[in-house]
């Protein structure tokens, strides 16, 4: 396979029609168990960060309709702990649409489900590049912006973007 060549441009006449932000809204909710935990009894931070990539990567498939792989992942601040027994629930969807790829942003919450509380535990800003059958980065569809809040975090996750080209920019340097 050549991965040597870049991503397709993308035309006007080529562009996807549009899919809304809820298409690829994606919870996930699992119970902490004793195997994800440390000996103090909270869920290790790396499974914390693998349930964050497959909600990502849900969230992206259902908003492309094709595969995707995780391109990268911005800073992760644990800001509360989740005890075994507790639920994990994870919140995701797409920020926003580049060309092949997509910013998706996923909230973590602890939930005590005797008590009720719940707790915000993680913000995650990943980015994810759809990509067909020969591993080749491919046009995303562009996402139809409905709420405030919607165009907020799309505005917010085009300074990330910038933030991200040029630190890698400078690492490929
Ligand atoms: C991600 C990957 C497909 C990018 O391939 P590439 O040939 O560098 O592609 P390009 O330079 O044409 O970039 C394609 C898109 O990815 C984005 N991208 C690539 N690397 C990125 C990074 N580190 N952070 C953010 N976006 C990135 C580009 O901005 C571009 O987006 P756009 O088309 O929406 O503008 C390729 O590096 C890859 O396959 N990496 C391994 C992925 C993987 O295995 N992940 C699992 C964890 S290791």
């Amino acid at each position: 396979m050549n991965r040597s060549s870049k991503s397709p441009k993308v035309g006007r006449e080529d562009r996807l029609p549009g899919r809304p932000v809820n298409a690829s809204r994606t919870d996930m909710v699992e119970v902490v168990l004793p195997q994800d935990a440390n000996p103090l009894g909270f869920i290790l931070g790396g499974r914390v960060m693998h349930l964050i990539d497959i909600a990502g990567a849900i969230a992206t498939h259902r908003h492309c309709n094709s595969h995707a792989v995780t391109a990268s992942v911005d800073s992760v601040d644990f800001l509360n702990p989740i005890r075994v027994g507790e639920l994990i629930v994870l919140e995701a969807q797409v920020n926003r649409a580049f060309q092949t790829s997509v910013e998706v942003g996923v909230n973590v919450f602890s939930e005590n489900f005797v008590t009720g509380e719940r707790k915000h535990t993680t913000s995650a800003f990943l980015t994810f590049v759809a990509i067909d059958e020969n591993r080749m980065p491919h046009p995303v569809p562009p996402l139809i912006l409905k709420t405030a809040a919607e165009r907020r975090r799309y505005a917010e996750a085009g300074q990330r973007r910038k933030a991200r080209l040029a630190a890698r920019a400078k690492h490929r340097k």
